[in-house]
């Protein structure tokens, strides 16, 4: 068609971002992560999401959760858990989805932290109760403040009424197309993660390996994401930069012999952090 092709995602496109920690920086510099999530069977995804955010260099993290949380995380003490009703998201980036389930009760707490005013990253459950309410979804669209959505093809394809098929034989195009309804940045992810803005501009993702082809590899990216949001990143920059990340930390543990096969979720964090401090 007449649209520009996608260009390439590349740290050129991001790394000016990266501001080096003053001296006299504190934990409140850093950014304030609240991972909404924490539906019954289902914590782990949004444990993944904060480790995530922890590992890349949040200042706070809390998992505020719908239904259960456990007292802590054993192996990440970091991590604060709240019950999700009565907890102030404002002031906080909200990872909305991970773990959150489809419940009356994460619906309406989807609809406060859509109609609060920070930083929001838009993922999984959180997805689907929009592609399933024409009233979330109109909220959504409406939302103050930076806004991602990373949809898997299946989210993509429930968001725009169509086939995860369909979507997947025109991913750019549809991407794009979701990034315009939305008025949010789009990661349409998979091997070849799309970034689409609502003007049209697109960036294809090339970092990343099968290895990723495992549960909660996306909940790890939400955190990532939300991270770089919460130390007030623009949308667009936050998203090539976490893709890009997220990626290449998969490229480097299969490098090292981690993977592709048996490459967990788990072991991304740490991956991430080496190569956010490498860059
Ligand atoms: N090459 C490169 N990257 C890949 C590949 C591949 N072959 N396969 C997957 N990935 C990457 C994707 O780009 C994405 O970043 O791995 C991640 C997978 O994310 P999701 O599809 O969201 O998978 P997951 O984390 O398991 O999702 C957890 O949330 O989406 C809901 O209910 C769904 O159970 C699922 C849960
Ligand atoms: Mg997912």
């Amino acid at each position: 068609g007449e649209h520009a092709r996608a260009r390439l995602n590349r740290p050129a496109l991001f790394a000016g971002l990266l501001a080096p920690r003053m001296r006299n920086s504190h934990k409140g510099t850093f950014g304030d992560v609240a991972v909404l999530g924490g539906a019954r069977g289902m914590a782990g995804a949004g444990i993944l999401a904060a480790r995530a955010a922890l590992y890349a260099g949040a200042g706070r993290v809390f998992v505020a959760a719908v239904d259960t949380a456990p007292a802590y995380d054993p192996p990440q003490p970091e991590i604060m858990f709240r019950d999700a009703a009565g907890f102030a998201f404002e002031g906080r980036t909200v990872v909305a989805g991970p773990g959150l389930g489809d419940s009356a009760g994460a619906t309406h707490l989807l609809g406060k932290v859509i109609d609060g005013t920070g930083p929001l990253l838009v993922d999984a459950d959180a997805l689907n109760l929009c592609a399933a309410s024409p009233d979330l979804a109109t909220r959504l669209a409406a939302h103050e403040g930076p806004t991602v959505l990373t949809p898997h093809p299946l989210e993509a394809a429930r968001l725009l009424g169509v086939t995860a098929a369909i979507v997947q034989a025109d991913r750019l195009e549809h991407a794009r197309e979701l990034a315009q309804r939305t008025d949010a940045v789009v990661v349409l992810k998979g091997a070849g993660s799309i970034v689409a803005r609502p003007d049209g501009e697109v960036a294809l993702n090339a970092t990343g390996n099968p290895g990723l082809a495992t549960g909660g590899t996306g909940d790890v990216l939400a955190g990532l994401i939300g991270t770089l949001l919460s130390q007030g990143w623009p949308a667009w920059e936050a998203a090539l930069a976490a893709v890009w990340l997220h990626g290449a930390a998969a490229d480097r543990l299969v490098a090292g012999g981690v993977g592709p096969i048996g490459l967990t979720a788990g072991e991304l964090p740490r991956a991430i952090r080496a190569e956010l401090n490498a860059l």
